[in-house]
């Protein structure tokens, strides 16, 4: 008998990467897919469990669910946790974590909460066996999730761990370094056909192209991260986690188009070409200190993204002038292109000067973002005028 309640699986995620997150789950083999508010939640097995932590590149972190009841008080709580058969889940060798969080309860300190939790799981084991778990509030073997909403609460297994977007190749960061799991959000949601040319005119600590040449090349997200909570369950399945690491590496293909990361900072082309050299992704893209100024845009067609300062966390001397900048290159070179924009700075987005034809809402950390597509088209001077400027942006 399994230890959870159902075969339900929640799948947390960045706002604004719930639908393509849905996708991207579907194709995993997730069944009953249904969107919620930062998260998705599917049917499946520890298989698709293993799959979704191994393969998705738009997951932050992957929860089983074990209980759910109500709790008003601590006592109910208490109880609640106690009456879990945790010796079914995690030996009491390995140590353990409780993430706490609460909406419209009574109970309504996650602090308290997280320690009521972990007293009945301690009390749970010391009753039965003289022995407890230690508590490892840094990097626990199994990660606990407790969540209050209306007093109803939610006990919860995180299969990952530490979050996926800790990927495993990012050795070293520039200033403003995008989150990997947004990063790939952006590619899924700007549409590249993981064909045609991809561009990152402003690379910083190459993000953006890592992503691009793993999903071109189905290099399967978790490939070059070794550990996950689910390692330490007692259920956990070594034999199905080969199987499923295996076939999934046996699907990676090649690219035979063209990814390009450049940027002005000659330190950040230094970080990008220390990341994508630990993954073994330096024959699949082109690293070149250059401003964006000066770009020419390679022959072909494809994705362009840029993540530009924002003028929140790094300062530029002139964000407006670096903005028309980024227009001009786009307008005068990028013709042919697909190109995006991901920034937080509303008035700099406007002085771009082209018209997008596609707009998402993200967050980029804590900041709202806008990301903008823009298309550069192909015809004549005047055509080009009409089809691409505009004064107007939102
Ligand atoms: C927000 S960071 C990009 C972060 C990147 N996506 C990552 O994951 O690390 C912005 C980058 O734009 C670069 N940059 C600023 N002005 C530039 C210019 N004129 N041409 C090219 N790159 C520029 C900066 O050096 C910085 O690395």
């Amino acid at each position: 008998m399994s230890i959870f309640q159902d075969d339900r699986i929640i799948i947390k995620t960045l706002s604004g990467l719930e639908e393509a997150l849905g996708e991207e789950l579907k194709q995993i083999g997730a069944t009953q897919v249904e969107i919620l508010r930062r998260a998705v939640a599917c049917n499946g097995n520890q298989e698709l469990l293993y799959n979704i932590n191994y393969k998705s590149r738009l997951s932050l972190i992957v929860i089983r669910p074990l209980k759910s009841f109500y709790a008003e008080t601590p006592e109910q709580l208490y109880d609640g946790v106690r009456s879990i058969e945790w010796m079914k889940i995690l030996d009491v060798g390995k140590t353990i974590s409780v993430k706490a969080s609460t909406y419209k309860s009574a109970l309504d300190h996650t602090q308290y909460i997280s320690q009521k939790t972990k007293d009945a799981i301690v009390d749970y084991f010391r009753d039965k066996f003289g022995h407890r778990p230690s508590v490892d509030t840094f990097d626990a073997d199994i990660q606990i999730n407790v969540h209050l909403n209306e007093n109803q609460c939610e006990i919860g297994l995180n299969s990952s761990g530490n979050p996926l977007f800790k990927r495993g190749y990012r050795q070293a960061t520039g200033l403003a370094p995008i989150n990997e799991v947004l990063a790939a959000g952006l590619i899924a949601l700007s549409g590249w056909d993981k064909k045609s040319n991809f561009i990152d005119p402003m690379c910083g600590s190459g993000t953006l192209a890592i992503e691009a040449a793993m999903l071109a090349q189905n290099i399967p997200a978790g490939y070059y991260r070794n550990n996950y909570s689910f390692m330490h369950w007692s259920d956990y399945d070594r034999t199905l986690w080969k199987k499923v690491k295996d076939a999934a590496d046996n699907e990676m293909t090649d690219f035979e188009g063209l990814i390009l990361a450049t940027d002005i900072s000659p330190k950040s082309i230094e970080i990008a070409g220390k990341n994508i050299h630990f993954a073994k992704l330096h024959k699949d893209i082109e690293l070149k200190q250059i401003d964006i100024r000066n770009l020419n845009y390679p022959e072909g067609n494809g994705v362009i993204i840029i993540n530009p300062p924002y003028g929140e966390r790094i300062k530029t001397k002139d964000i407006s002038d670096l903005y028309q900048a980024i227009g001009d290159s786009l307008k005068l070179k990028a013709t042919g292109y697909d190109a995006w924009v991901i920034s937080s700075d509303l008035e700099a987005i406007r002085l771009i000067g082209l018209r997008p034809h596609k707009r998402h809402v993200v967050f980029n950390g804590s900041l709202e973002c806008r990301f903008n597509g823009f298309k550069v088209f192909k015809g004549s001077k005047k055509d080009q005028y009409q089809q691409n400027y505009t004064t107007e942006d939102e």
